[in-house]
């Protein structure tokens, strides 16, 4: 009797998830594998993926375009709530593996399987992830995952697909270990491990380097409506298109790069670079646009749960509780959180350099300096009094001991 009998796997076309399939068949005694591609833009041809999986002896090989839904359903809420862990890394991997969980366990209803599978091992983030959230999601259902007991490295994983006609991968092996979807890329390993490495022009895809970048600088306003950004320069845009195209625009000015020793879930610092140019400067406009539109006790106060939200996705809490509850609390603040940021881009810098809302609570009569300065000057005086009480009194009680 093998573990399971008809298992989904979630499958990337790696040598790792391949070798997967006739592991679980072979090792475990699995009878059916059914191989998940989920599609969220990372840019490989899903037409070989699909029959590679096919010629590891899967039996079903999908392939499910989520792109819509990664950006919609994960990307926007992140943005919502300004999600950056450690103050960083706008969790560009992490958000993908709720989604992919949910496409398993939804993929194992349908066929009637009675597991699913992932090739994490046991030192990441991802395996948290994945477990957590198919256990949120069905927690009858069997989590399988050969490569965090296998134990085999690099060259005995291959061997041991070759015996099963997995080819060896054709060009030398990157020493890197990368993971990219339309939000982002993720690279470690290799020379990365040294922390005091720098990283070299090689490791990046999405973000040109400074000595590449043009010359002039250039200006994109982004347009939000209740906290979601739906247009670019004043061109309403879909989820997708709107994430890659400004993906292009900042990347061309080399900006949303990230270099960060960061805490993972299992105890373990690691260096990690990144690149997410289009999700960094959404995160940040984001950010403007609300300090425009919200009151500073909101902001506040949002600010202050916005680490826990971040926290919760990079934990693998997407389905949960606390994370309904902060959904529920961030969408009533984002109702007014609607209007324009513009943004200038240029030699790594996207600075902040101008926002407007219809919504905007900004009192340009209070603020001026000039005459038409409506704020009354004199009521100052009366609100220190009182503001400065508590300090006063403190003062007067104990500055004789
Ligand atoms: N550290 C990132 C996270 O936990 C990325 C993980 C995957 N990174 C990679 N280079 N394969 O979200």
């Amino acid at each position: 009797m093998g573990r399971a009998n008809k298992v989904v796997l979630a499958y990337s076309g790696g040598v790792d998830t391949s070798v997967c399939i006739p592991y679980l068949k072979e090792e475990w005694g699995v009878k059916e594998v059914i191989t998940l591609a989920a599609d969220l833009g990372q840019g490989d041809e899903l037409g070989p993926i699909k029959e590679k999986a096919l010629t590891s002896g899967a039996a079903v090989s999908l392939v499910v375009d989520g792109k819509e839904s990664f950006v919609t359903d994960y990307a926007f809420p992140a943005i919502k709530a300004n999600a950056l862990y450690e103050n960083r890394y706008p969790l560009s991997t992490a958000l993908a593996r709720p989604l992919i969980a949910k496409m398993l366990v939804d993929a194992a209803a349908e066929y009637e399987a009675d597991a699913v599978a992932h090739g994490c091992t046991g030192k990441g983030n991802d395996q948290v992830r994945f477990d957590v959230s198919i256990a949120a999601l069905d927690p009858s259902i069997k989590v399988l995952a050969p490569a965090r007991e296998w134990g085999m490295g690099r060259e005995e994983t291959i061997s041991y697909g070759e015996r099963f006609g997995i080819p060896t991968p054709v060009k030398k092996s990157s020493p890197y270990s990368i993971d990219r979807n339309l939000l982002g890329r993720s690279i470690e390993a290799g020379p990365l491990e040294d922390p005091m490495t720098e990283p070299l022009e090689e490791v990046f895809a999405m973000t040109k380097a400074i000595a590449d970048t043009p010359d002039e600088p250039e200006y994109v306003e982004i347009g939000f409506e209740k906290g979601v950004p739906v247009s670019l320069n004043g061109k309403a845009l879909a989820p997708v298109a709107l994430i890659e195209e400004l993906n292009e625009i900042v990347g061309k000015h080399g900006y949303g790069r990230i270099d960060m020793i960061e805490n993972r879930v299992v105890g373990i610092k690691s260096r990690e670079i990144y690149e997410a140019p289009a999700l960094l400067v959404l995160v940040h406009a984001h950010r403007d646009l609300e300090s425009l539109t919200l009151t500073a006790d909101v902001t506040q106060y949002k600010r202050g749960l916005e680490d826990t939200y971040s926290h919760l996705i990079y934990q693998g809490l997407w389905y949960s509780p606390l994370k309904d509850a902060l959904d529920a609390f961030i969408d009533q603040t984002q109702e007014r959180v609607s209007g324009v940021v513009r943004v200038k881009l240029f030699k790594g810098n996207a600075t902040i350099v101008g926002r407007r809302s219809d919504k905007s609570i900004y009192s340009p009569d209070l603020a001026t300096y000039s005459s038409d300065d409506q704020f009354d000057h004199k009521a100052a005086e009366g609100f220190i009094y009182v503001w400065g009480l508590p300090t006063r009194v403190w003062s007067e009680k104990t500055r004789n001991g």
